[in-house]
């Protein structure tokens, strides 16, 4: 009997440990991934394609170290809607980063960069546009995933049931609560998505003396 409760002990504290994996994103051109990975994080979402519509090279840079140190890579893509068609944009991308990631995710969120900000009004344009970029990216053979927030996804999208054309796509969304977990979803929830994939749970921090935010998958 106390044999079977230590088992029941270790198989309760045991199990979610195993399964919680942790990761980073960034922006900064960075070298040291093996720290990142020593101090318990699996794997690194590098910035693929900027606001303001151009390739990020430091983030392939990036992608390839994190990769060599032994982490899992993807990258997200911060689309420009305005300044050049979702074509032009997704080939820019995919001529640069090709296969070298898992996953791209396209973040969903408002865009400070001059002449490429979401329609303040034309909510189906934007839902629209986002299609277009995740078209592009199927059409190449490339998985896509979904970065955005619920209080970011109903400013662009009009509100936070709308535009739910993306189920069939992992879902990376934000909330700050320092809690590497989904139990806030339901609460976050948002464009029809019943179950996320990736929780961006701490923005702004650093690790390994770089900016990074931390992801629970
Ligand atoms: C990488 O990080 C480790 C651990 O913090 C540190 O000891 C080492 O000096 C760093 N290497 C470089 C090149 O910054």
């Amino acid at each position: 009997m106390k044999q079977l409760n230590i088992i029941l002990f270790l198989i309760l504290i045991g199990v979610p440990t195993v399964i919680a994996v942790k990761g980073v994103d960034l922006s900064a051109s960075f070298n040291n991934f093996s720290c990142i990975r020593n101090s318990g994080y699996e794997f690194a979402i590098v910035r693929g394609y900027m606001s303001y519509g151009a390739v990020d090279y430091v983030g392939l840079q990036n992608l390839r170290n994190a990769k060599a140190a032994g982490l899992i890579g993807d990258a997200y893509f911060f689309p420009c809607k305005g300044k050049k068609t979702a074509s032009a944009q997704v080939s820019e991308f995919d001529s640069a980063y090709t296969s070298e990631y898992g996953t791209v995710w396209i973040d969903v969120e408002s865009n400070p960069s001059s002449g490429c900000g979401w329609s303040a009004s034309d909510y189906t344009g934007n839902c629209q546009f986002l299609q277009d970029i995740v078209k592009e990216l199927v059409n190449r053979g490339r998985l896509v995933g979904i970065y955005a927030s619920q209080y970011q996804w109903s400013t662009i999208m009009g509100s936070a049931s709308a535009c739910a054309k993306f189920t069939s796509k992992p879902l990376w969304y934000a909330h700050y609560d320092n809690n590497p977990s989904f139990s806030d979803y339901p609460k976050y929830a948002f464009g029809g998505w019943s179950n996320p994939s990736i929780k961006q749970y701490v923005g702004d921090t650093t690790l390994c003396s770089v900016g990074v935010d931390l992801n629970y998958y």
